[in-house]
């Protein structure tokens, strides 16, 4: 059969309340950031030559059939044809990302959206967004361990959304347009490692996790409840509630201290650290007004990258 090449993307996510608490069972709110993107590409090639995967930003290609074991981009592949009942394809697919790596924006979600996207339309298949994300779940274990699902769902929908572990998750209307900054501490965000510290600090002080979780939990209903009405800045306070309870859960460090609290300094209305914690990102709610003030800031007090975007 002659297939002709097809292109798909998928974009990085922020989490804006609930990490880790999600993880046990509290509800967590995430949103698409457009402004990153990972693409596939799948292109025809020649009879019996079986399917290339190419990681263009690494450096990496091997073919389907000769991938190294636990390759995140083979299993998105393999899983992506198993569960439309289709053979391997002649096909070199090519994926490229812009979206920073181990800094909390889903990068490794989105690179296993766009190849299930793009694999899955060459071949004729056509996918729902649940399904793209069930088996972009199955490439985030390998990732996290013990993913919440958090990422494939709000990758796979493109939508702001409101999750509960284990629950299908609720696309949220979001009233008013939300502007934020994200902005990259630089460090590294080992999500496994810190999911793991969490896990070991809970299991020491359940009781005292727990509150914590539950007052998370609290935080992010009320969250939706402003996000649904259109009352942003009101989320200030809560996204600044959201950092101090994430520091106590032990996840947070002196450098997204420092750089919420030069946020705030700058206008920001409120500002937490987002993903797994330690490095990675941290998330300010801005307006038109202040935005590029406290990018200013945040780039001046030693982020490596702001990235501007607005939720709605
Ligand atoms: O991948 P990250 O860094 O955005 O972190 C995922 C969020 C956690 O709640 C810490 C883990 C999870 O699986 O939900």
């Amino acid at each position: 059969m002659t297939r002709s090449a097809v292109r798909a993307s998928a974009p990085g996510k922020v989490i804006l309340f609930g990490e880790h608490a999600v993880v046990y069972g509290e509800p967590a709110i995430a949103a698409p950031v457009t402004q990153v993107r990972a693409t596939a590409r799948v292109e025809p090639a020649s009879t019996d030559s079986g399917l290339r995967l190419v990681a263009a930003d690494l450096g990496e290609s091997y073919t389907l059939a000769a991938a190294p074991p636990g390759a995140p981009l083979a299993l998105a592949a393999r899983l992506t044809l198993d569960h439309l009942g289709v053979s391997i394809p002649d096909a070199v697919l090519i994926v490229q990302s812009t979206i920073p790596i181990a800094s909390g924006l889903g990068s490794g979600a989105a690179v296993s959206t766009a190849v299930v996207r793009a694999l899955a339309g060459f071949v004729g298949g056509l996918l729902k967004p649940a399904e793209v994300s069930d088996l972009v779940y199955e490439t985030e274990k390998i990732h996290h361990g013990t993913p919440s699902g958090i990422d494939n769902t709000v990758i796979a929908h493109e939508r702001a959304v409101y999750f509960v572990r284990g629950k299908s998750p609720e696309l949220l209307s979001v009233g008013a347009p939300i502007r934020l900054v994200v902005a990259d501490t630089g460090l590294p965000s080992p999500t496994k490692r810190l999911v793991g510290h969490v896990r070991a600090g809970w299991q020491s002080e359940t009781a005292r996790y727990e509150a914590l979780f539950e007052r998370i939990g609290d935080i992010v209903r009320e969250a939706r409840r402003l996000i649904e009405a259109g009352d942003s800045p009101a989320l200030g306070p809560l996204m600044d509630e959201n950092h101090a309870l994430l520091d106590n859960l032990g996840v947070s460090s002196s450098t997204l201290n420092r750089l919420t609290d030069v946020a705030r300094r700058a206008g920001a209305f409120g500002a937490k650290l987002s993903g797994a914690g330690r490095g990675g990102n941290l998330v300010a709610l801005v307006d038109a007004e202040n935005v590029a003030e406290v990018a200013d800031a945040l780039k001046r007090a030693g982020t490596v990258r702001t990235i501007e975007t607005v939720v709605q």
